[in-house]
């Protein structure tokens, strides 16, 4: 004997039941979407305990002959689709021909229908499931069904129903999403004697929004069409307090559905422009050919697939962010990275001023190693660094390499690491590596010099002449080699290596002004310094200069090695920092 047998009809409609059947909102649902199915203009429904007791639904529809009102009830019979082809593109709610027989599978269930053409109209009786009687009675045009003592007999499936009020307010809710979709029919939901929804039938769906929801200036209208899909309703427009929470009514094709591609699109669109509310109010209508949806991947129906899903977000969220009308990032708001520098009318290197450098100056290992390494990518993990990274724990986004993108005006570099996006001005940050490298330099000894071909002779003003031969040892120190050459003027034979003859003529007449500020109370180690940084200025990259990316990471590892020192040796910010956080926050990602 096989172990294997066929399931009772009764039982099979029982298990379909569970899925199709949750609850009297779901048999309301099933119930009214028949009899739009059915062309119906007006449908009433009635509920006794919430739907426990008794749910009944009338219609004016085409009603059924007496064979097909016993067809009905017959698992898989259905008056909607014929063929597969059919499945394709679905316009009636129903056509799986599953919910009446499931329904009457739970209930005391009646249906009495009948059609146009027919004198007499059908009434039949199933009890869970069993065929009770079939007669022939008076009727109205169309159909009537009558739900009562759901889930009798199931206690397991009883027991999750809530209590009255709460199914109430379901099978409401359900009778208010099935209203807004079809403002041409008229409804009326009836509880306990009591009229709860009345909607006479309404020429648009404004009037019947209005119905259902009286008059809402807290709503904004949504209207977009865009690649055959169309959107319209209202959703939360954005007030101070960001919008409201409420329901959340989605329909594709007039179908109520719980979507996820159109809810993401929804939190989107309205993330965009307020963190207020993660589930702001929202009545939409989505509309596109039918065979562009699948309606047929869920019991209920309640879910949809699209075969476009990226179009269907996109269509949906930008129908809603121009209803908000705040389609534009709001403005980022930079900050500059908090300084761990000395404030910049402090001297940059107060250590130099005692006669020692601060620890983390760490002189260069290889005595052979060029002083200023050319553009070629130096490493990133230079002895320099270690000492740096160990010397600077309060570094704020720590020392992390930067990733340069490109330039913005060949200006500023613009770079990103895993915690923000940096601008850094690149002619304050390459002075400010320079500086440090001549700073380390000048402890080992003295900078490299370059001789010229054909010295050069400079007119100078009188004082800075004076001064420049008066600083005459420690320009020595730098490369630069100058004497008297009579009058005011100098003479220069040699320069420091990694100025240009042409830049060293400028640093000169600069050091010769800086320098005369310091004539009598100076001391050696200040002279140093304000050398220092004149000959980092002008060995530095300008601004308004293209870069080659290798350049940019060069800059920009040699950067690191200084800890990302956030000032330049005049005061000026090496680079303003957007931080991860500022970013999300910005665009509402947290
Ligand atoms: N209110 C109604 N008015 C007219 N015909 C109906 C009504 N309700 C159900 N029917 C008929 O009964 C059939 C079965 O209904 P149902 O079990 O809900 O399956 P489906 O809606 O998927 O076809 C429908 O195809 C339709 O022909
Ligand atoms: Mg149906």
């Amino acid at each position: 004997m096989g172990r294997i047998h066929r399931l009772s009809a009764e039982l099979a409609n029982q298990i379909a039941a569970g899925e199709v059947v949750e609850r009297p909102a779901s048999v309301v649902k099933e119930l009214v979407e028949n009899a739009i199915d059915a062309g119906a203009s007006r449908i009433a429904i009635t509920i006794e305990q919430g739907g426990k007791r008794l749910i009944r639904v009338e219609d004016d529809g085409d009603g059924m002959s007496p064979e097909d009102a016993e067809l009905a009830l017959a698992r898989h019979a259905t008056s909607k689709i014929a063929s597969a082809e059919d499945l394709a593109a679905i316009l009636t709610h129903g056509f799986r021909g599953e919910a009446l027989p499931a329904i009457a599978s739970v209930s005391h269930f009646v249906l009495r229908t009948r059609a146009a053409d027919a004198i007499a109209g059908t009434e039949i009786r199933v009890n869970a499931g069993t065929l009770a009687s079939v007669r022939e009675v008076a009727a109205p045009l169309g159909t009537s069904v009558e739900v009562a003592d759901l889930f009798y007999g199931l206690p397991a499936r009883r027991k999750f129903l809530k209590a009255d009020g709460a199914e109430t307010v379901q099978v409401s809710r359900t009778t208010t999403q099935l209203a807004l979709a079809y403002p041409e029919i008229g409804f009326t939901l009836a509880s306990g004697g009591r009229m709860l929804l009345q909607c006479p039938p309404v020429g648009s769906r404004r009037d019947r929004f209005f119905q259902l929801y009286g008059d809402r200036p807290d709503l904004v209208e949504v209207a977009k069409e865009a690649a055959g899909i169309s959107v319209s309703g209202l959703v939360a427009s954005l007030t101070d307090q960001g919008p409201k929470r409420g329901p959340q009514n989605v329909f594709v094709n007039r179908r109520i559905v719980k979507d996820r591609t159109i809810a993401h699109a929804i939190v989107e669109a309205f993330s965009v422009a307020s963190v207020k509310e993660r589930s702001p109010e929202v009545h939409l209508f989505v509309e596109m050919p039918p065979e562009e949806v699948d309606v047929n991947v869920h019991p209920t129906k309640a879910e949809v697939r699209f075969r476009n899903q990226s179009l269907v977000h996109e269509v949906v969220k930008r129908a809603i962010s121009e209803a908000l009308g705040k389609t534009s990032a709001p403005e980022l708001q930079l900050q500059p990275p908090p300084p761990f520098q000395p404030a910049p009318s402090a001297p940059a290197f107060p250590g130099l001023i005692a006669g020692v450098f601060p620890s983390r100056w760490v002189p260069p290992t290889r005595a052979d190693e060029a002083p200023f390494p050319s553009p070629s990518p130096a490493p990133a993990h230079g002895p320099g660094a270690v000492a740096a990274s160990a010397a600077m724990p309060d570094a704020p986004w720590g020392l992390r390499p930067l990733i340069p993108l490109g330039q913005f005006r060949d200006t500023f570099i613009i770079a990103v690491d895993d915690e923000g996006i940096s601008i850094i001005d690149q002619h304050v940050a390459h002075e400010r590596v320079l500086f440090e490298r001549v700073m380390e330099r000048l402890t080992a000894g003295r900078l490299e010099s370059q001789r010229l071909l054909e010295p050069l002779v400079l007119e100078l003003p009188a004082a800075a002449h004076d001064v420049l031969l008066a600083r005459q040892a420690e320009l020595d120190r730098f490369g630069f080699e100058l004497a008297s050459f009579g009058g005011r003027s100098v003479r220069v034979a040699a320069v420091p290596a990694l100025l240009s003859p042409d830049e060293s003529i400028a640093a000169l007449r600069e050091m010769g002004e800086d320098l005369e500020g310091l004539n009598r109370g100076g001391t050696v180690g200040e002279g140093l310094q304000r050398i220092a940084a004149l000959t980092a200025c002008h060995a530095a990259v300008k601004a308004n200069c293209p870069l080659t990316q290798e350049k940019m990471v060069h800059i920009l590892d040699e950067l690191r090695k200084t800890a990302y020192s956030s000032v330049c040796p005049h005061g000026r910010p090496v680079m303003l920092r957007l931080t991860r956080r500022e970013v999300e926050r910005n665009f509402q990602r947290i």
